[in-house]
């Protein structure tokens, strides 16, 4: 069993309270109803980026034609992880997860539990290091083939820009033509008031430090990527399945980009 201090909240924990689930503790709990104060759309919010990540993956699978998967910052496991709504449209589908935190770690027999046709491995590595993520994920992956990076709720953890620009480069490079970078991220402008305030709650208390950035800052995420429609928007607006889905409140831009 890895090690973890339960007494002090984690992003990935709060945020599984955000979504509802069970694995998260009593500080989890009180900084994510701390947060909810700041930000009562937040539970929508949450909800609205676990359903662009669905629909993110089924166009990459279904549309696209993608077979493989590099999810960085997977989270504790929840509904419909991007293995099961890949392998459920193609199940030779092969995926590896990446994520930092301990509890994400000790998590991963679910995260594993792939079709037989496909493969899932899980990497305890860091973002910030995605020369190793790329050698590591090699095992799994065959990078002269195309490969969805999903990267959901995960870059505002890198506040500097340059540093979040060279990260993505490094992704792509590494990746075949005809290969998809998938984004998610806390909009600061969106909602601003009220998420400056979730946002400042939640830098005190945990250690991932987040920061928010404009929807210009989002799309400078893809530089040197061919964004499909309908590009960056609120994330609860790429391409919904109902007028209602479209309408959900959310404060995280989001798109999807090529590699040409
Ligand atoms: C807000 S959760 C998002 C979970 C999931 N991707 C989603 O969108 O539903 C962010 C996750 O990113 C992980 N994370 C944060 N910084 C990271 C880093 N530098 N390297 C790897 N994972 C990181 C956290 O541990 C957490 O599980």
């Amino acid at each position: 069993m890895p090690d973890f201090d339960t007494s002090v909240p984690h992003i990935a924990r709060v945020y599984d309270y955000w979504l509802g689930g069970k694995d998260n503790f009593a500080a989890d709990r009180e900084l994510g109803e701390k947060t909810l104060a700041a930000y009562p759309n937040l539970v929508f919010s949450v909800r609205a980026n676990r359903a662009f990540l669905a629909r993110a993956v089924r166009f990459l699978a279904a549309e696209a034609g993608i077979r493989q998967f590099l999810d960085i910052g997977t989270g504790i496991p929840t509904a419909n992880n991007t293995h099961q709504v890949a392998q459920r449209i193609a199940p030779q589908s092969r995926i590896v997860y990446v994520d930092n935190d301990p509890i994400v770690l000790s998590h991963a027999q679910a995260l594993l539990k792939s079709a037989p046709q496909g493969a899932c491995a899980y990497l305890d590595a860091d973002l910030r290091d995605p020369d190793m993520v790329l050698a590591a994920a090699a095992d799994t992956l065959d990078f002269g083939l195309p490969v969805a990076v999903m990267l959901m709720a995960v870059m505002h953890f890198v506040g500097d820009d340059d540093e979040a620009a060279a990260i993505i480069r490094t992704l792509t490079a590494a990746c075949a033509p005809g290969s998809f970078v998938t984004i998610s991220h806390v909009a600061s402008d969106i909602d601003t008031e009220q998420q400056t305030e979730l946002v400042r709650r939640l830098n005190q208390s945990v250690a991932e430090k987040a920061t928010m950035r404009d929807r210009a800052g989002v799309t400078r995420l893809f530089d040197g990527l061919e964004l499909v429609e309908p590009g960056v928007v609120r994330v609860s607006e790429w391409r919904p399945d109902s007028d209602l889905e479209a309408a959900s409140p959310t404060g995280l831009w989001g798109g999807v980009a090529r590699k040409v």
